[in-house]
């Protein structure tokens, strides 16, 4: 079992080994430093402000979010550097929001679109603290960012509308996918786009502080240069979809979900009390099922409804009993993390701590 769950909890529930959670984040704070890389986790993976202080204690420069309201939210627990890793767009509430981050913390902040950096200097003028904007660049996702050589047209409009252009970002998510050389040539992507994006920001007289990049999966595979800056999130609690791709072992999996065996229909099934609204539904389609059984690694969890699970189990290979406790690793941990009210910390088999899940539903 990778978290050994106290008799008697009450589920569906979260829980989290705290050793395991030290040790990811001491060893990602460790390999940033000893290759010379500022370190900003992204917090939407725990929304939880003892792990932020954790992370933080263990060396981290600030954190990144996806959300102003996280931001908001990481702020009032006292994390005072901040990167909105994300091309907000601002409308008439989120430009009053974003003006009062901007006046109460070291704010940095996504762009991608030259409308999107003048609204962003318009609503930022005057504030207390400079704004620092880091323009997106796509590596291969092929979601939000502009392609590198178009870095320096973004970056001149942000400049022009007053933001202080630190340098440039981009999240891989193309690292993820299921050939094994996936999270090389993701990397390698990484390095290659952030490093024209730099350059065309450098060819404007743009003096490039930070270039930042960085997913769990291809976060080991930088080579120290041009790139400066990490922001890993998932790696904290890790979760199935990194044990597929190899990311993380069985002894890295930080959190799980407890569930209890509602119903053991035939030998070859049971069911448990936890669905959807607690795992997520996120499923790679080269995920087997719908999250990793560390009690019976070659049960699939087939079905999943709002409140039910359905694991089969290969012929011969003995299931649960009724009303037992059984862990669910989670295919994608940020999604049932935003979906709880705590974490319950367990070490020993003992509850010894309940933390809240601080910026729970934090999405605007
Ligand atoms: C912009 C950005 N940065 C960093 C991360 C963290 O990467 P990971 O979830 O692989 O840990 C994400 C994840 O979606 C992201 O969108």
């Amino acid at each position: 079992m990778v978290i050994p769950l106290p008799d008697g909890l009450a589920t569906p529930t979260l829980v989290v080994d705290p050793d395991v959670l030290d040790r990811n984040i001491s060893q990602m704070a460790e390999a940033s430093r000893s290759q010379g890389f500022a370190l900003r986790p992204h917090a939407k993976s725990h929304k939880c402000a003892q792990i932020a202080d954790r992370q933080l204690r263990a060396g981290a420069r600030g954190l990144s979010v996806a959300t102003i309201s996280e931001a908001e939210i990481f702020a009032r627990v006292g994390v005072d550097d901040l990167f909105i890793a994300y091309p907000v767009w601002l409308d008439a509430d989120k430009t009053q929001r974003l003006r009062r981050l901007a006046d109460d913390v070291v704010l940095r902040v996504g762009v991608e679109s030259a409308e999107g950096a003048q609204r962003l200097g318009k609503a930022v003028r005057g504030s207390a603290r400079p704004v620092e904007v880091l323009v997106e660049v796509d590596s291969g996702s092929h979601r939000t960012g502009v392609r590198p050589h178009a870095a320096g047209e973004v970056g001149k409009a942000a400049a022009d509308a007053g933001l202080d252009v630190a340098g440039v970002f981009t999240f891989p998510g193309h690292g993820y996918g299921h050939d094994a050389q996936a999270r090389e040539r993701a990397a390698r992507d990484e390095e290659r786009t952030l490093s024209e994006a730099a350059q065309a920001l450098r060819d404007l007289g743009i003096d490039v502080r930070v270039v930042s990049g960085g997913s769990t999966p291809t976060v080991g595979r930088w080579r120290p240069g041009e790139v400066n800056e990490l922001r890993p999130g998932v790696y904290v609690f890790n979760d199935a979809t990194q044990l597929t791709i190899g990311t993380c072992g069985v002894e890295d999996l930080a959190l799980v979900a407890a569930a209890t065996v509602i119903s053991v229909p035939a030998p070859d099934r049971f069911v448990l009390d936890v669905g959807s609204k607690v795992l997520g539904s996120d499923r790679s389609p080269w995920v087997t099922g719908h999250g990793y059984l560390p009690q019976f690694p070659q049960g699939t969890i087939t079905g999943l409804w709002e409140h039910h699970a359905v694991v089969r189990l290969p012929e011969g290979v003995r299931g649960p009993r009724l009303g037992s406790l059984v862990a669910v690793v989670p295919n994608h941990i940020c999604t049932p993390v935003n979906l709880a009210d705590e974490l319950l910390v367990v070490r020993d088999c003992e509850v010894i701590d309940r933390w809240q899940v601080t910026a729970r539903g934090a999405n605007t």
